[in-house]
């Protein structure tokens, strides 16, 4: 870009003047009344600064004519009569976003956030347009450095314009994409981790809950060019399926992962009198366990600061010996005879919940791992597999959670992101790449903490820990919902970056805006209305909070929306796939179960 300044006004693109300033809105008159049309909410209004040098940048909130009856001139022929006219009072209301100065320094053409100064009043005002916008969104994303740029789609006010957010920046602090259902999240998600994928060590894992970034594995043929090239690795939570010959990508999550907390939280019932002396029984014996592993294993210095939490292998049988053994031995009195023992019949009720969790299939993937599982060596090299996969693998890893079991979902996905992050916050910190959690569907398992029951409140401790934290140890969440009132506040509010796509529930929208600093109210209020794929971009990745059209990613996720009108002429019911259905439904498992 040459040195030239990129904003230059002439008369006819000059608005009007400032008439009102208060903190963040300024009121313009306009006296341009043909400029007044092609001004619309959304649109950029340049406000000259303290210099000539200097201008304030002001997006347009509300645009009003009001129609005043004045006295009109005095006819010159008939100066007695007094004739009314009907005259507009056009304004523009406008809030300040950054400052342009065409020099700054030695610096030609420089945009910055915030404005360095309030406008006065009676300075002039135009409206940037034609050149001028194009000029300007280009200057938006120029300073980016190259290796920083996530190039996400176009302006909708200026098509010709690439809106390009900082990725740095964008993952940092946390970022948010909410929008209703079919509004165009998946999409976006999509072609966020297309452009990660052209990063070359690319660190993210993705919560799937519908399997539906299965493609981004294994794309499907389209219906013409080539097939895309993969972009992410798949992995799976064990499903009822699994559990006899797993295959390579499946993932365990072997009990032992779990802390005392956790475990306790899906084993527990906390009404029951019994509780604080169950709770205390299983402590004792899983740390007795663990310790018996480690001297096993001759892992001295371990054994030396290890706790009760530490994920170490111990057998679940053996465990349930002890309970049993707890709730069944008698004591002795004082006289030598058999009395009631101290724990007698008091673990029964925890002992049969626990029982009957490890007999459910569908917690296979918990309290049925497979052998392998249970070795020492085992976790360090799953972890490996998700973190540092090594060699030409995937960074993007998409992990499906699909067959989990809702009512332990929180858990699940809280041990699995809690795993990771203790993994890298226990690395050396010069070792560390960062990474991403993707937590699409959130509001499924990261819950508002007043509604949350026992196993929720470990997904949000392991969560929220990590909204918190996450950024000194290079670990960020991007969270997706379509129910931002439903999804954790405490996680929303640590997002720097939105992604806000189309949003038509009242409570959701009002979530939103609570997020958002106030002068972005008017922005917000087009939020129902935005068309599928647009997005509000909001927050430190972006210059400017800007309406931008998405593009559609290469490999689109296979969240289709069905065409019912068109289907229900072409797609016959088909009694066949009913019936293999009904016995998929028996097997809670979409992979038959290979048992020779
Ligand atoms: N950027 C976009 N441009 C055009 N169409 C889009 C875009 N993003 C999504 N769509 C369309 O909208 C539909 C819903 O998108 P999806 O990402 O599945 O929404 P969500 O995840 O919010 O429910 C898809 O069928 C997709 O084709
Ligand atoms: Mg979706």
């Amino acid at each position: 870009m040459s040195d030239a300044p990129i904003l230059t006004f002439d008369t006819p693109s000059r608005l009007g003047k400032v008439v009102s300033v208060d903190t963040t809105r300024v009121l313009i008159a306009v006296e341009n009344a043909a400029l007044l049309p092609r001004a619309s909410v959304g649109s950029l209004v340049a406000i000259q600064g303290t210099t000539a040098q200097e201008f304030l940048i002001g997006m347009t909130e509300r645009v009003t004519r009001h129609l005043r009856e004045q006295i009109a001139h005095p006819d010159p022929m008939a100066p007695t009569t007094l004739a009314m006219e009907v005259v507009p009072d056009d304004a523009l209301r406008t809030v300040l976003l950054g400052t342009y100065r065409t020099i700054e320094g030695t610096v030609h053409n420089r945009f910055k956030r915030g404005a360095d100064s309030f406008p006065q009043i009676d300075r002039d005002c135009f409206l940037i347009e034609g050149g001028n916008l194009q000029r300007f969104m280009g200057l938006l994303g120029k300073d980016l450095d190259p290796k920083q740029r996530l190039e996400l789609g176009h302006f909708v006010i200026d098509h010709s314009a690439t809106a390009i957010a900082n990725g740095d920046r964008f993952f940092q602090r946390h970022a948010a994409i909410l929008g209703s259902t079919g509004s165009g999240k998946s999409c976006a998600v999509s072609l966020i981790l297309e452009r990660a994928h052209a990063r070359k060590h690319a660190n993210i894992i993705v919560f799937d809950m519908h399997g539906e970034y299965a493609s981004l594995a294994d794309p499907p043929a389209p219906k013409e060019g080539p097939t895309s090239t993969p972009i992410a690795a798949a992995f799976k939570i064990a499903g009822p399926g699994d559990l006899t010959k797993p295959a390579e990508n499946v993932l365990f999550l072997p009990y032992w992962l779990l802390n005392r907390e956790e475990m306790l939280s899906m084993i527990l019932d906390r009404s029951d009198q019994n509780a604080p002396n169950q709770a205390s029984r299983f402590t004792l014996h899983v740390r007795d366990l663990k310790e018996g592993t480690l001297k096993s294993e001759k892992k001295h210095d371990v054994r030396a600061t290890f706790t009760v939490d530490s994920p170490i292998p111990y057998e679940l049988p053996e465990l349930l010996k002890k309970l049993k053994h707890d709730d069944t031995a008698k004591g002795t009195g004082t006289t030598g005879k058999e009395v009631k023992g101290e724990w007698e019949g008091r673990l029964t009720r925890f002992i049969s919940r626990l029982e009957a969790k490890v007999e459910d299939r569908r917690y296979g993937f918990m309290f049925k791992p497979m052998e392998a599982a249970l070795k020492y060596d085992w976790l360090a090299k799953q972890v490996a597999k998700l973190l540092a996969p090594g060699g030409d693998k995937h960074g993007i890893k998409v992990v499906d959670f699909s067959e989990v079991p809702s009512d332990v979902l929180p858990v699940v996905t809280g041990v699995f992101a809690r795993l990771l992050y203790d993994v890298q916050f226990w690395m050396e910190p010069e070792k560390r790449t960062p990474f991403v959690f993707v937590c699409d569907e959130a509001h499924l398992y990261l819950p508002v903490r007043d509604d949350a029951d026992a196993v929720e409140k470990q997904a949000l401790y392991s969560f929220e820990r990590i909204a918190k934290e996450g950024r000194k140890y290079g670990v960020s969440l991007l969270v997706v919902s379509q129910r931002p009132s439903d999804v954790s506040r405490t996680i929303l509010s640590q997002c720097n970056n939105f992604l806000i796509l189309r949003l038509t529930n009242d409570q959701d929208q009002n979530v939103v805006r609570r997020l958002m600093p106030d002068s972005l109210a008017g922005v917000l209020d087009g939020l129902p209305l935005l068309d599928t794929g647009e997005a509000l971009l909001l927050g430190d990745a972006i210059l400017l909070p800007a309406r931008i059209k998405l593009k559609f990613p290469t490999i689109e996720p296979l969240s289709q929306t069905r065409n019912f009108w068109q289907e229900w002429g072409e797609l016959a019911p088909d009694s066949v796939a009913v019936v293999a259905a009904v016995e998929t439904l028996r097997r809670q498992s979409r992979t038959a179960s290979k048992i020779d």
